[in-house]
């Protein structure tokens, strides 16, 4: 394989094993270099007539791995996204998990000859929504297919490749890697000076306590201790005089994130030189882009004038890969950007900002993780360029405790833990093809090896009780899965939902206008302060009361089982889905619907997948397979069309 540069030892181990046939677990830090390895296994695959499977977790690495690859294999590659299939016959696919998960869960056979299923950022596993992909993915691979997982967090690779080994009844190596190619210096903001090492940050930012909180919830401590604020403007001038910049910010919120952005363009980092170039390529990029009336591409112009740029997932896609591009190109001195932009996309910066070690999951507050830290600063430090990565944190003593900040940044990653927890497609699929032997399937799960018996009796039970509802519902019988089961069984994610309004007759009488709103209402999940609707269209009403009725209908089953409930609808974008599929711009939806650009892209993407899942179902009537071809159509088109949007980044 042709690369600029020869191996580290452990690509050449990990090389070595594949040479062997032998399945791989890397564990290597951000940035150490493990795309070389899976470009290995499929180079070889090809050379050797055989096929490869690429999952990744999120599109944006599918999107950009696609684009990688295709400028090197061509039309050996295609992609099969929950919106793109392009050139879906191909030796080589790049996956979203998901696709890959549900094409086993359908006993498609064609993975069966693959030689490899490349798994990166492994640890995914972990990840409490989407985990149980994963580990529905590994437990259904076909055992004669290879397996390379990679990951740059995972402190207890050797259990999981143990499992993975027991999984698939072949051997698999754990190559694993600590050393990073470009080393990391942690510095700290507190009490708005910039504090070098853990102990000036206890003796200097701490003033010599651990905590400022105290755990009894006094906050005497607060009354007298003095916390001097850290600024923004001081921290970027000291990045700029110690010529750490470009730097990558890391804050949670897009708010935020567009408000620091803002903040850090009061300054102005370029030459007049590097501003007319930089200004002449983002231009040409939204042009390219069609981004020409987008309002968000304005508002950054400004900032993007003064070298700083921001990237959240609010923002148009086409838009965030301006950024992207832009930045790859060296111009950007400053970024300020969400979490998103720290996984496995290979966009390096000299320095590593992190806004704070809090951030709001499930609703509350609380510190980020040692695997999250470790991603986040992994961006840090660019090989063949720094001979450092820096990474600053702003710390808050009242929000966060010193041992915090410590455990975080020096702490060992997490373990990655199972989060197994079967949908009702995924027991349908299952039940269909397996019957009550599914439960020898999860005798092969993560979640079986890493539990103790009593926590595998409840995982049964839960699944027994998922499937006792379905049997309840009429979706599945002693023998098999009823029509109504097999449709649900198509449908991944919302399957109930949709498999009461189908079987209540309700799709069948719906415009496609209508179909989509109600679709967009079930994908939709409103962000927090986000008003109720206001003036809903006129059919949407009666559409609203129906939908209710059947959920709640769903919800008291599933309370009586035990079960957790069915999301409920949000009919927020209905407006906005209606002007859409009536042609008009893109601009006027946020007005409609008090909705982020990126937000309503995805919400109508979501859309447009579930459509696709609904046309491959063979029993719907004729008027409704019409009028989901109808919604499809309408709803996707321009900047919501993510396949046209995929080919006009190909280079
Ligand atoms: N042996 C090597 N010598 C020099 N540069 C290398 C070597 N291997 C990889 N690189 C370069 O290092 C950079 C980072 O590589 P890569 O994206 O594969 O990291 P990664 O391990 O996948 O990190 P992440 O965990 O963030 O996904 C790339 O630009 C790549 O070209
Ligand atoms: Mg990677």
């Amino acid at each position: 394989m042709s690369h600029p540069f020869p191996y580290d030892p452990f690509q050449a181990e990990a090389i070595a094993c594949i040479d062997q046939g032998l399945s791989v677990l890397v564990a290597a830090p951000t940035g150490a270099g493990k795309t070389a390895i899976a470009e290995y296994a499929i180079e070889r695959a090809i050379a050797a007539g055989q096929s490869v499977v690429y999952t990744a977790p999120i599109k944006a690495l599918s999107n950009q791995k696609y684009r990688d690859f295709y400028a090197r294999y061509g039309d050996r590659i295609g992609i099969l996204t929950g919106d793109v299939t392009l050139n879906a016959t191909a030796p080589i696919l790049i996956m979203t998990t998901e696709i890959y998960r549900n094409s086993l869960l359908e006993a498609d056979r064609r993975f069966a000859s693959c030689a490899w299923i490349i798994f990166d950022e492994v640890h995914y596993l972990d990840d409490r929504e989407r985990g149980t992909v994963w580990e529905e993915a590994i437990v259904l691979t076909p055992p004669a297919v290879k397996l390379l997982a990679l990951s740059a967090t995972i402190s207890n690779a050797e259990q999981v490749a143990a499992w993975l080994r027991e999984v698939h009844g072949r051997q698999i190596r754990v190559i694993r890697e600590s050393h990073r190619p470009v080393p990391l210096k942690v510095a700290f903001q507190c009490q708005g000076q910039i504090l070098q090492s853990p102990e000036a940050l206890k003796s200097q930012g701490y003033l010599g306590r651990e905590l400022w909180r105290s755990p009894d919830r006094h906050r005497r401590h607060r009354q007298w201790l003095e916390n001097r604020p850290n600024r923004v403007d001081r921290l970027i001038h000291h990045l700029r005089e110690a010529g750490r910049l470009p730097c990558l910010y890391f804050a949670f919120g897009r708010r935020r994130v567009e408000g620091l952005a803002e903040e850090l363009a009061a300054v102005n980092f370029l030459t007049d030189e590097e501003q007319r170039q930089l200004l002449g390529r983002f231009d040409a990029l939204c042009e390219r882009f069609r981004l020409g009336s987008d309002r968000t591409a304005w508002a950054l112009r400004d900032l993007v004038k003064h070298g700083v740029a921001y990237h959240h997932a609010g923002m148009l896609p086409t838009l965030k890969e301006v950024v992207e591009q832009l930045f790859t190109s060296r111009l950007i001195k400053a970024i300020v950007t969400t979490e998103t932009f720290a996984l496995g996309v290979n966009m390096p910066a000299r320095s590593v900002v992190l806004d704070t070690l809090r951030k709001r999951m499930e609703g509350r507050f609380a510190t980020i993780r040692a695997r999250e830290f470790t991603q986040m600063a992994g961006r840090a430090g660019r090989r063949g360029m720094d001979e450092a990565g820096f990474v600053y944190i702003r710390v808050n003593p009242l929000e966060v405790g010193f041992p915090e900040v410590v455990q975080v940044v020096h702490g060992k990653p997490e373990p990655v833990i199972s989060r197994l927890n079967t949908t009702y497609a995924t027991l349908l699929n299952l039940y269909r093809h397996h019957g009550q032997r599914l439960f020898d399937i999860y005798n092969r799960t993560l979640h079986w090896y890493q539990s103790s018996t009593y926590h595998r009796k409840q995982a049964q039970g839960l699944m027994q009780r998922k499937l006792d509802l379905l049997r309840s519902m009429a979706y599945l019988t002693e023998t098999g899965l009823t029509p109504k089961g097999v449709f649900a069984a198509g449908l991944y994610g919302y399957e109930l939902t949709l498999g009461e309004l189908h079987a209540a007759g309700i799709l069948n009488h719906l415009h496609a206008e209508d179909l989509a709103i109600l679709l967009c209402a079930l994908v939709y999940e409103p962000r927090r302060g986000m008003p109720p609707p206001k003036k809903l269209p006129r059919a949407v009403g009666q559409l609203t009361h129906r939908c209710d009725a059947v959920i709640r209908a769903i919800q008291r089953a599933e309370f009586k089982a035990s079960l957790p409930p069915t999301k409920p609808p949000h009919f927020q974008l209905a407006p906005a889905v209606e002007a859409w599929m009536r042609g008009v711009a893109f601009e006027t939806l946020g007005d409609l619907c008090g909705a982020d650009d990126g937000e309503l892209v995805r919400a109508f993407r979501m859309v447009v997948q579930l459509l696709r899942q609904l046309a491959t179902l063979n029993g719907l009537s004729p008027a409704l397979r019409g009028t989901v071809h109808r919604a499809r159509a309408a709803i996707n088109r321009d900047v919501v069309d993510a396949e046209q949007e995929l080919r006009l980044t190909l280079t």
